[in-house]
């Protein structure tokens, strides 16, 4: 086969990375140097970006956490960046240190506690003292290179104090510091642009930045509290050694940091750093308990996820008490109505938060929440806030009991909740002007068409001045409509052409966004049309199989419900959007206005043993993993599914294979057991035949 076929390419690198992979991390003994390495890397990430569809699971650039995003070079740790195993109660802390125990047949020793910074990881490359690379943990084995946003950092020495070792990668935690996300979150507001959920978040945003100059105009700071590898250094025998000389280096250490004898000890740790956490500039989540001895944590060495000698103590989520000014109801794109806690600011669980949850009507009455309590606020990162209940006790008795207003505040349209359903709607369809702004925030957002510039702001500006009045007009925007009518009056009008608040870069840059939008991918855009049970996963599997709009629009009710991971219920919903005239003429609109309503072709690879094949794998299997069957057929053009159709061709029964073994034989599918499944792996599809 070619190599200039994709298919093949993609096929080839993934070999090699994996082989590559195989002789750093298990043999030690790399072949390539880093730059050759990340040059595959680099290829595979920019074909799997333009054959989308030839993405497998097993491929290298899959593994969690990783977001092949392309905007960034891929960096290679020299040793892997790992995650921590977590404990929350002592207890846990008891069995980890048993479990240290024995491992190493000796009570372990010292213990050094660290505050856990709830920020951005880096790996920040020094050689011969100077700063020479920063990368995100990524995946752990290979992450981001982002070392021109990372050196506008003030506290990352970009040249080491004294005498530096040859090499070193030092990990560390960037932070935004409190003041400064909340700043940045007022300037975000009144740019009308999302706000950061959390300082995390918005740390993470800020260097993960094409722009180094905005960077470097968010005041991020770092803390660093490990060292992953080290050439030439001076001899360390222990963890707070290789603090003293971080901090030797001119390096940012948190002072925070003590070393203690046991787990009480570590405990009462704990839970001062708790009590004080809200008296710090900068948010963090938890202790981080490490061992201190360097020998006993290469002893211990580490699971596939995580160091045996490190835990994280969680802190439980932040709660907070406050005044609930009012409850209101919010009306999203399918006309749910939701209720919404209105209170007054609370700063809890790293953010301000001003508006909670409150889930619907039922949620409201069996909490009693009244307008006018003093309410429990939780938020834990990135979770959306809660209203937890009231605090009956600071009752005045002027409290009001809310219930579901009976018209849509937005369009005056009756909400009606039908019996038996825990959901309150608006009735007025799509023209309720909540909905409809809801839609095209969803249309435009990241999930959906993913049109950069296009928030809450531009969507008001654009449904105000009746430049849109549906989705498909958004692509016969042009930047004329940005500008002012010629008899303005006012006086800004002689100062710039535009409307107030656009300008000549705003504009490009929006109708940048609006043309490269016009060519993703369609399960994008099945996604930002908003058909009821059609998220992103579904809208993928739509679009691999169906590959065209105008397929989709013909095809039926039972050929969707064929589709593996579709079913009766989403293919219902999607043939009855399609049957609606005024959704096939949005889709038609789209198409005049440049939107591409299908995929290309896939590319045919070469057929491979078990192309065609689809087996269910039900019950144990004793030779392998579930993960690792599906990986064997997949990896020869097979296909693995969850449910018994009347595509299956085979159907593996392990030991208690349960309902489908039944469903099988009473369709008629053969049903092999794991020796045949293995002749199967081995043999290709003729042993079916052979038996
Ligand atoms: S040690 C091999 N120390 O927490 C040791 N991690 O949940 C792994 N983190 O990925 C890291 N503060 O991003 C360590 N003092 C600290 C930390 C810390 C924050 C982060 C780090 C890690 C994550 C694990």
């Amino acid at each position: 086969m070619e190599e200039s076929d994709p298919a093949v390419r993609i096929e080839h690198l993934r070999d090699a990375i994996r082989y590559q992979d195989h002789r750093y991390y298990g043999l030690e003994d790399p072949e390539l140097s880093d730059a050759d390495y990340d040059a595959l890397r680099r290829e595979l990430v920019s074909l799997e970006e333009a054959h989308p569809h030839l993405v497998t699971p097993d491929s290298p650039t899959q593994r969690v956490g990783i977001s092949p995003s392309g905007m960034f070079a891929p960096a290679r740790h020299r040793e892997r960046m790992f995650s921590l195993d977590n404990a929350e109660t002592v207890a846990e802390l008891e069995d980890w240190m048993a479990r240290m125990e024995r491992q190493l047949g000796r009570p372990p020793g010292d213990l050094v506690c660290e505050l856990k910074i709830d920020g951005l990881a880096v790996s920040l490359t020094y050689e011969h003292g100077l700063l020479t690379r920063s990368a995100t943990r990524g995946d752990g084995v290979t992450g981001e290179e982002v070392t021109a946003t990372v050196r506008t950092i003030q506290s990352v020495p970009l040249r080491l104090l004294g005498d530096a070792p040859a090499l070193m990668e030092v990990r560390g935690e960037v932070y935004l510091p409190l003041p400064e996300f909340e700043e940045l979150n007022a300037r975000q507001a009144a740019a009308g642009e999302r706000l950061f959920a959390n300082a995390r978040n918005a740390a993470a945003g800020s260097v993960r930045q094409k722009d180094p100059a905005v960077t470097g105009g968010r005041n991020l700071s770092i803390w660093v509290y490990q060292v992953g590898y080290m050439e030439g250094g001076p001899p360390l025998a222990s963890h707070s050694e290789t603090l003293d000389l971080l901090r030797r280096l001119g390096m940012r250490v948190n002072p925070g940091t003590e070393v203690v004898p046991d787990v009480p000890a570590a405990a009462a740790f704990v839970k001062k750093a708790e009590a004080e956490r809200d008296d710090l500039p900068y948010q963090t989540d938890g202790v981080v308990i490490k061992l201190n001895d360097l020998a006993d944590q290469d002893e211990l060495g580490h699971t596939a996820r995580a160091p045996r000698w490190a835990i994280a103590y969680k802190f439980p989520a932040e709660e907070r008490v406050t005044r609930l000014r009012g409850i209101e109801i919010n009306v999203g794109r399918t006309g749910a109505a939701t209720p919404f806690a209105v209170l007054e600011p609370v700063f809890v669980g790293g953010a301000n938060v001003e508006r909670a949850t409150l889930h619907n009507e039922d949620e409201v009455h069996r909490k009693d929440v009244r307008i006018g309590d003093y309410v429990v606020v939780r938020r834990a990162g990135d979770v959306i806030p809660e209203v937890i209940g009231p605090v009956p006790s600071r009752r005045t008795g002027e409290e009001r009991s809310w219930s579901m207003p009976s018209d849509c505040p937005f369009c005056d349209a009756p909400i009606i909740r039908p019996e038996g359903e825990k959901v309150a709607r608006c009735t007025r369809g799509l023209t309720c002007p909540s909905r409809l702004r809801e839609w095209l925030f969803h249309f435009a957002g990241r999930g959906g068409m993913d049109i950069e510039g296009m928030g809450y702001k531009t969507i008001d500006f654009l449904l105000d001045k009746g430049l849109i009045e549906g989705p498909a007009d958004i692509f016969f925007l042009t930047s004329e409509d940005f500008v002012q009518p010629e008899d303005d009056p006012s006086p800004r009008a002689a100062k710039s052409p535009y409307f107030i608040g656009w300008g000549e870069v705003s504009v490009r840059n929006l109708m940048n966004g609006i043309e490269q939008a016009r060519d993703h991918p369609i399960a994008r855009l099945l996604v930002g049309l908003g058909i009821r049970h059609v998220g992103g996963t579904v809208a993928r599997l739509l679009a691999s199989e169906i590959g065209s709009m105008a397929r989709l629009q013909e095809a039926d009710v039972d050929t969707l419900a064929e589709i593996d991971g579709v079913g009766p219920i989403i293919a219902k919903s999607v043939a009855e959007w399609f049957s609606y005239e005024d959704n096939r003429r949005l889709v038609s609109r789209l198409g005049e206005g440049g939107v591409r309503l299908a995929d290309p072709e896939p590319e045919e690879g070469p057929p491979q043993a078990l192309t065609g094949v689809t087996v269910v794998l039900s019950g144990g299997l004793e030779s392998m993993t579930r993960a690792a069957a599906k990986a064997a057929v997949e990896g020869q053009g097979g296909k693995v599914t969850s449910s018994v159709s009347k595509k299956t061709t085979a159907l593996v029964a392990g030991a208690s294979p349960g309902s489908k073994l039944a469903k099988a034989e009473s369709l008629g599918i053969p049903v092999i057991d794991e020796a045949g499944f293995q002749r199967l792996l081995e043999g290709g599809q003729a042993t079916l035949v052979s038996g």
